[in-house]
């Protein structure tokens, strides 16, 4: 007999289905080991600490993908585009961001269509933020 007052399933976010907490850590580590040795974007970070800034973009692909909801409780509303026009976010810049991003993406090892549905957002997010054509 069924039960009427069974709560129904949750829906796995895609979050959990590609290992949670873990496994984006484990991309904006990488990302940014990259970053840290890269001529182009290290310079552009204000922090000398790269820490804050690994743990925003953690907090912020979490949250996108139906993780916790941290990001914006410590950040308030993304506004991505906005966040880094203090940037020159050039077509160089977006390909190095890219570059690094790919290494992390990579070294996660995700079933062929996690890692394109991924892949494909990050690439998307990537070319959507160039606010620059200058060298
Ligand atoms: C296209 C090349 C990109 C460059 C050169 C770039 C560069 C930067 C820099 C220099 C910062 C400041 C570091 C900080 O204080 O957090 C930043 C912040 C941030 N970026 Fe990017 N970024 C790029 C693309 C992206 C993309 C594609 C995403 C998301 C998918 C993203 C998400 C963020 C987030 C969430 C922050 C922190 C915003 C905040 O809460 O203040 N960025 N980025």
């Amino acid at each position: 007999m069924s039960d009427a007052t069974a709560q129904p399933q949750k829906t796995e976010s895609f979050y959990d289905l590609v290992g949670g907490h873990e496994t984006f850590v484990k991309l904006v580590d990488i990302f940014y080991e990259g970053v840290a040795e890269d001529p182009v974007l290290r310079p552009m970070y204000p922090e000398e600490d790269l820490g804050p800034a690994r743990r925003r973009l953690t907090m912020f692909l979490e949250q996108y993908w139906g993780g916790p909801g941290t990001y914006s409780v410590e950040r308030g509303h993304p506004r991505l585009r906005m966040r880094h026009v203090p940037f020159k976010v050039n077509p160089e810049a977006r390909d190095r961001w890219l570059h690094h991003m790919r290494a992390g993406v990579d070294a996660l090892s995700l079933p062929p269509v996690y890692e394109a549905t991924l892949w494909d957002y990050l690439d998307r997010a990537a070319h959507s933020l160039v606010n620059s054509f200058e060298d």
